[in-house]
């Protein structure tokens, strides 16, 4: 557990979400057991009237930043924004640090997503209220794990699953926080990279220190037929050190009407969104695609989160 507690100015211990590692698997199980409930409209429309969310996305964002902002407003709260660096008087040299602690005065909890590793961390070191990590540059982004893991049972058990990771793993957070979680739960991990972005080496080396079995595959129609779960990531070109590697790798991998003909008839589809062209729109009406059912449980999924921090 490395989830850590300070005492905010309020006198209440803060807890913060900064990795999927600040869960144990109890944890994830009763979380996303309250999310059903509250997919089930069982919850309280003023659960947390009067209470502020600040969101600090230094990074664009659809789904993330807005179905945050809904959860807040249909648990009766209220949402802050800072829509970019520019908007704000970071642009005029002010740190993270005190941007988040004056923010603490103003709010009740702080979602933020920035490009650099580590600045969730950072800002919840500096923070009186609970932060949120909503993805730091390419390392994780828990909330969106929850939510995968809640689309995931929606259709099959979470214990001993295959899935395929595809697509940018060395920068795809998506992929980290989700490989990790899925430790968990004794799945198997079959991984279909290009070339130079495969999961990285220390993330390998910590899945299978936990006794996971990880099974490379050169070709995404070989991987296809062995698992249960497709999951499939956009190549982050925005964190891409030169547009020309970006380019070399673009149309790698693709997931077509074609493809999934070998897949299990039960197997489905997931993408944290947005896509550019892994996802051939062909595929969008067959039973296999999940990935706008699973962009809809952000809501529900954080939901759950803001009561979990905010109550
Ligand atoms: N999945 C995800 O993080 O999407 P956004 O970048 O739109 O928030």
């Amino acid at each position: 557990m490395h989830t850590f507690y300070r005492i905010g100015w309020r006198g209440k211990a803060t807890r913060h979400i900064i990795s999927i590692g600040d869960f144990d698997r109890r944890q994830i199980d009763r979380l996303l057991d309250n999310a059903k409930r509250i997919d089930a409209q069982k919850f309280d429309k003023n659960a947390l009237f009067g209470k502020i969310l600040a969101t600090l996305f230094f990074e664009p964002s659809t789904r993330t930043r807005m179905s945050f902002e809904a959860a807040m407003a249909r648990l009766g709260g209220t949402s802050l924004s800072v829509g970019s660096v520019e908007a704000c008087s970071m642009a005029k040299g002010e740190t993270l640090a005190d941007t988040v602690r004056v923010v603490s005065g103003y709010a009740d909890a702080i979602v933020i997503r920035h490009p650099k590793e580590g600045a969730a961390r950072l800002a919840a070191q500096f923070a009186t209220v609970p932060v949120i990590n909503a993805g730091d540059g390419a390392g994780q982004h828990p909330s969106q794990t929850l939510l995968d893991l809640y689309t995931i049972r929606q259709s099959m058990k979470l214990d001993e699953i295959n899935v395929a990771l595809v697509g940018d793993l060395r920068y795809g957070r998506t992929a980290h926080s989700l490989a990790s979680a899925l430790s968990l739960y004794g799945a198997n991990l079959h991984t279909v990279s290009p070339k130079g972005l495969e999961l990285p080496a220390s993330l390998l080396a910590e899945l299978t220190g936990k006794g996971m079995r990880v099974t490379d595959y050169n070709s995404i129609g070989d991987a296809i037929p062995e698992v249960d779960v497709i999951y499939v990531t956009r190549i982050q070109r925005e964190r891409f050190p030169d547009s020309a590697s970006y380019f070399d790798v673009t149309s790698s991998y693709r997931i077509t009407p074609e493809t999934l003909a070998n897949a299990r008839e039960h197997a489905i589809v997931l993408h944290p969104l947005p896509r550019v062209d892994e996802i051939d729109p062909r595929v969008d009406s067959l039973p296999h695609a999940k990935y706008f059912n699973q962009s809809r449980n952000g809501v529900p999924v954080r939901m759950a989160m803001l009561q979990q921090v905010m109550q």
